[in-house]
């Protein structure tokens, strides 16, 4: 059986490298990996195929930039056609990015079943390009895995009991990996030594975007790296183009962004993480470290519900604040909420199981 897997942005690099690895290991299946090039500085994208053993992808197209439609469309062209030449059974996405809608849309379209990896979260604001992908690509998917109860509660409430498609919790890829790789996590050279940090990733449209919310960010992690404690900032493209066209100045500690092995040595060594990150605020609950979320909403609310995790939203004084305060928090994480690192097995176990 054939899995076609459509892949473009960061997470998804670090999502699909732990399911291809259990892909690989099951007898019968076979994946064939489509890179729309989302993402494509080397610090964004290869470093990844080297740092986690994810296969050369049989077909890597150069999509990025301009509007989300012009994104969005030259990508369906693309994976429209190697669908037509390749011929897979199945279609897997991971998460929500523009990625992700165009490689649901365009197998939906052809009648090829479509496995969504991540599926049933939401934020409820339509004003994320992320909600927008990850509502449509649900309702087009035929198998949607699930990385948290929240979510399959979620789909429940939207009526996905009544529908063919099938629901199921599998957990979180990504603890999956954090579990695979934490052995091997290797502390960025230029900062090495540096101990009792916060570890900041901004990158969110609904932040860069919006100035009056990038300076309040910018001016309170530059007051948490003042008053509080050090700031690592290993600075997204998108933040450091608009933080430049802002006009801001970050007196923190910025970084290009790392690799993956490195950004596991900054979660393990960091004293708590400041971030907008999907992905980013489970890690740092994987690796037992307090989060300060600078958003309005999370999708990921179980983490703000047992006290992990705090949502600030772009309030420089709330993001101070926090920040100080969650210095002092103790996080333990037992494995119950995320699957403990079962999640790709179980993902291609039901492939197996539902389409060979
Ligand atoms: C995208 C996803 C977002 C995800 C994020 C992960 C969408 C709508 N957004 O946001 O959900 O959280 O990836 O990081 O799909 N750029 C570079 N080099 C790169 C990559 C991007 O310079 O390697 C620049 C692009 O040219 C563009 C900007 O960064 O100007 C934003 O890239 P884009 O992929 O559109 O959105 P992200 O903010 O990365
Ligand atoms: N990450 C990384 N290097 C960095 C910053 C993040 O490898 O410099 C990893 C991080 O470990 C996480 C993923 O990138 O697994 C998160 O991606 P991002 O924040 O870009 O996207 P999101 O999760 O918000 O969609």
């Amino acid at each position: 059986m054939r899995i076609m897997t459509v892949i473009g942005a960061r997470p998804q690099f670090i999502k699909a490298g732990v399911v291809s690895r259990a892909i690989a290991r099951t007898e019968g299946l076979d994946e064939v990996i489509v890179h729309t090039g989302q993402h494509f500085d080397a610090n964004m994208s290869q470093v990844f195929f080297d740092q986690l053993g994810l296969p050369k992808p049989d077909h890597l197209f150069d999509i990025n930039g301009g509007s989300h439609g012009e994104m969005t469309g030259r990508m369906l062209t693309q994976i429209e056609a190697v669908i037509g030449s390749d011929k897979p059974d199945v279609m897997m996405v991971y998460g929500d990015t523009n990625s992700t809608l165009a490689g649901a849309l365009a197998a939906a379209k052809l009648h090829v079943p479509v496995a969504h990896v991540e599926a049933g979260l939401r934020s409820f604001n339509m004003k994320m390009p992320e909600e927008i992908n990850r509502i449509l690509t649900d309702n087009i998917s035929d198998i949607l895995f699930c990385p948290t109860q929240v979510a399959v509660d979620q789909l429940s409430r939207e009526g996905f009991d009544q529908k063919p498609a099938k629901v199921e919790w599998v957990g979180d890829v990504m603890q999956d990996s954090a579990l695979t790789f934490a052995d091997m996590a290797q502390m960025p050279s230029e900062v090495a030594g540096q101990t009792r940090f916060v570890l900041a990733t901004v990158h969110r449209a609904e932040n860069t975007d919006v100035p009056e919310r990038l300076a309040a960010i910018v001016h309170a992690l530059n007051t948490v790296h003042r008053d509080v404690a050090p700031v690592i900032l290993p600075l997204h493209p998108r933040t450091k183009k608009m933080i430049a066209q802002a006009g801001l100045s970050l007196e923190v500690r910025t970084i290009d962004p790392v690799g993956y092995l490195e950004f596991l040595a900054l979660l393990k060594d960091c004293a708590l993480v400041a971030t907008d990150s999907g992905g980013v605020q489970k890690e740092a609950f994987f690796f037992t470290k307090p989060g300060v979320v600078m958003r309005d909403q999370t999708e990921w609310t179980e983490l703000v519900e047992n006290g992990a995790n705090v949502l600030v939203g772009a309030d420089a004084e709330q993001i101070v604040a926090e920040t100080r305060a969650a210095l002092n928090k103790t996080i333990m994480d037992d494995g119950s909420l995320y699957g403990g690192g079962t999640a790709s097995n179980r993902i291609a176990n039901s492939l197996k199981a539902t389409f060979f």
